[in-house]
């Protein structure tokens, strides 16, 4: 239920509300434990860093830096941007505490909020958040392999199926300007076949027409010469090698030549990965897939040139990045169980001021000897809150009048025999963990 108050939630961001918390607490759960597996350790890099890192990193004609930057001017005059991506601020953090002295690879994640300003619409928002994998310092196709394979495993632990992984090989400085040059002459003589956006593309990133979703385009492309045919030795052994360790990790990937990701620092390597649209067939008994997939839950790939274009030395690296609101939705369609709180086993009713007061020092005690304990603080009535206690199923009430603070003591109900007896205040804890035993046994 939504209202119309004064002040809503900005164009494209939102609430994440309790009921919601646990979905996004779960996703963290395990990409903090699959972390830990493979001996990745966490780093936290500002929300903010010099718009600068941005223009050079993700790369001057990406939509990112074109269109979607939230920059400002600082008071001091730093031309700061709330972060779109984690890929340079971890690189800028690789470089600046010296890791490259670190025994390598090193291992890095990190989760948090990004900004972009798009065009808000399904799965696609102006703040979401990521979980985000980067490895540095390794070469081999094999870091790339783990990489994806480590998503789709956070992805499987959180009870995903009908995932497919799409792999392609985007070339280094050695071949893709060649494949560029190819491309963009077999588009310029085709190029009012193209829409608006890709005729501009075409002039300053042609390999960006390969992902573009207007079908005259795709009709287009369809004929247009492949990247992967144009590799040069490295690249094409390193996209090799790398398919024949997805085959040994039975990861269910396929080729798309015309995946270029929209970020300009991926050499070699590329990926993405979708969950295919599930639809119940007819007569409901079965799941089957259609063949258009939704958003890509996971993009990555090889960046091996990005740390010394950030002033750096050389680095090797590879990683990739998680929409987490992408992956809750779905958890969300299928309806993932909450999981249960801790049932109350005690439930604590106060008679007056005095034991009101008493109550929040002894729900305390509780809490530290980890027993589960409930309460109304706000209610008065003796039946109202009895009430209570008999609805959440309780073992025990407490009951706390005026005399019993007086008399430092408190009056402990059996709730399923209905009898009463009185202890000592300073005591209480001791007999009712002495009574739950007892239950239990
Ligand atoms: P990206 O493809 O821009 O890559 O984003 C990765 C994932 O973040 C997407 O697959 C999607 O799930 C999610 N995402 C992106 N934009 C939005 C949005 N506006 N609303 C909701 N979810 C979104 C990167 O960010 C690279 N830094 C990944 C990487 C890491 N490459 C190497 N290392």
């Amino acid at each position: 239920m939504s209202t119309k108050s004064k002040f809503q939630t900005p164009t494209g961001m939102h609430d994440v509300l309790p009921q919601d918390q646990f979905l996004y607490e779960k996703v963290i759960k395990v990409v903090e434990e699959i972390a830990q597996f493979y001996g990745f350790g966490k780093i936290e890099t500002p929300t903010m860093e010099h718009a600068e890192l941005y223009e050079k990193g993700t790369g001057a004609t990406t939509d990112i830096v074109e269109k979607q930057m939230y920059t400002l001017r600082t008071r001091g005059g730093d031309v700061l941007a709330l972060r779109p991506e984690f890929t340079p601020g971890i690189v800028r953090a690789y470089l600046q505490h010296g890791m490259l002295a670190l025994p390598q690879p090193v291992k890095l994640y990190s989760y948090g909020p990004l900004f972009r300003y798009e065009h808000p619409q399904a799965g696609r928002f102006r703040e979401f958040h990521q979980f985000d994998f980067e490895v540095f310092g390794e070469q081999s196709a094999a870091i790339d392999a783990q990489i994806i394979q480590l998503f789709y495993v956070i992805l499987k632990e959180l009870k995903f199926t009908h995932l497919i992984i799409e792999v392609n090989s985007i070339g280094d400085s050695q071949c893709r300007p060649y494949y560029k040059k190819l491309l963009a002459n077999y588009l310029r003589p085709r190029q009012n076949s193209l829409c608006a956006e890709c005729r501009r593309r075409l002039k300053q990133n042609p390999l960006r027409t390969l992902d573009c979703k207007e079908e005259k385009c795709q009709r287009i492309r369809a004929q247009a010469p492949q990247i992967i045919d144009h590799l040069c030795e490295e690249c094409k052994n390193h996209f090799k090698s790398l398919l024949e360790f997805l085959d040994e990790t039975d990861l269910p990937y396929h080729l798309d030549p015309y995946l270029v990701r929209g970020l300009d620092y991926y050499t070699k390597t590329v990926f993405e990965i979708f969950q295919e649209r599930v639809l119940a067939s007819e007569d409901n008994t079965e799941s089957q897939t259609q063949g258009v997939p939704r958003n890509a839950l996971v993009g990555g790939g090889r960046y091996d040139g990005l740390a010394k274009l950030l002033g750096g030395k050389e680095v090797p690296a590879s990683g990739g990045a998680a929409g987490i609101e992408r992956i809750v939705s779905l958890m969300k369609e299928r309806n993932d169980a909450l999981p249960s709180p801790p049932k109350a086993r005690i439930f604590l009713a106060q008679l007056g001021d005095l034991p009101k007061k008493k109550s929040l020092k002894l729900l305390e005690e509780f809490r530290k000897a980890n027993i589960p304990i409930a309460e109304s603080l706000g209610r008065d009535s003796l039946r109202t809150q009895l009430g209570r206690a008999d609805k959440l199923g309780v073992e025990y009430t407490l009951i706390l009048g005026q005399k019993e603070v007086l008399e430092n003591s408190i009056v402990i109900r059996d709730m399923s025999a209905g009898a009463q007896e009185i202890v000592k205040l300073d005591h209480v804890l001791e007999e009712v963990k002495k009574r739950l035993k007892k239950h239990d046994s």
